[in-house]
């Protein structure tokens, strides 16, 4: 695992933006896994620039989700859906028809995950996976004591991330589903390269527990330290602990 230490967020968005053009300048039709959240915006920003400024054509490159809410209408504005089309998507210049996720909103959750795991390895598989990190330590939304080779499946969330996310809901935790579909850690794992990127002191510990701490299920992102391509970006103040 190769741990990065930059200045703050934007450098770090910069740096992964400049990887993901490396990588589609070689592979054109890279399929990119993007994660939600707040701290992966600075390099979709990164990345929209670059392809204006015209040092990257991304018109061919495909992009797919990691995890997704059950029961949220896909045009709900805070389905991952709505969320990737709209931060990702829409601003490199890509349609939906390069966009895969796994579909949230169905009576087979079951055969949903099955599905887009398939859906994954047809596609040939992920070339860039990027990554955040919950304060739990969690990927995707693989939280504590996920099975580190878990596939795609439900998931129950737990009551902090569910705070964590209320921001997205109006400050309101009633509106934020308890049940999610992500790529488990077994399929994240897959993908030929993982960046993941962490910024801000809240993330400090769960970033010294997943890259210096034991592999441990407990720890969902210390799953990282088992693949042969993994990046990790944090900027000095989620380095703090190292
Ligand atoms: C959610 C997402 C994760 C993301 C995490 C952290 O739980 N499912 O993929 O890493 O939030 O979000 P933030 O970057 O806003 O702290």
């Amino acid at each position: 695992m190769e741990v990065v230490i930059v200045p703050d967020a934007k450098a770090g968005g910069e740096l992964i933006a400049e990887a993901m053009a490396a990588l589609l300048r070689r592979k054109p039709d890279a399929l990119l896994g993007v994660a939600t959240g707040s701290t992966p915006l600075p390099v979709y920003e990164a990345l929209a620039a670059k392809v204006r400024g015209g040092a990257v054509d991304v018109s061919r490159a495909r992009v797919c989700q990691l995890d997704e809410y059950v029961g949220l209408p896909a045009d709900h504005p805070e389905s991952y859906r709505s969320v990737v089309l709209r931060q990702v998507v829409e601003p490199l210049g890509l349609t939906a028809e390069s966009f895969m996720g796994p579909d949230g909103n169905t009576a087979d959750v079951q055969a949903a995950c099955e599905a887009y795991d398939r859906a994954l390895a047809e596609a040939g598989g992920v070339d860039l996976q990027l990554l955040g990190i919950g304060t739990d330590g969690h990927i995707g939304f693989n939280e504590p004591c996920s099975s580190l080779a878990s596939r795609t499946r439900l998931k129950t969330l737990t009551h902090q991330t569910r705070v964590d996310n209320a921001r997205f809901f109006d400050g309101d935790i009633e509106q934020v589903p308890h049940h999610v579909i992500t790529q488990g850690i077994g399929t994240i794992l897959e993908a030929r390269h993982l960046v993941l990127l962490a910024t801000g002191e809240g993330k400090a510990e769960a970033v010294a527990r997943s890259v210096e701490g034991p592999v441990s299920a407990f720890v969902p992102a210390s799953a990282l330290q088992l693949h042969p391509h993994a990046t990790v970006v944090v900027d000095e103040a989620a380095a703090s602990e190292l």
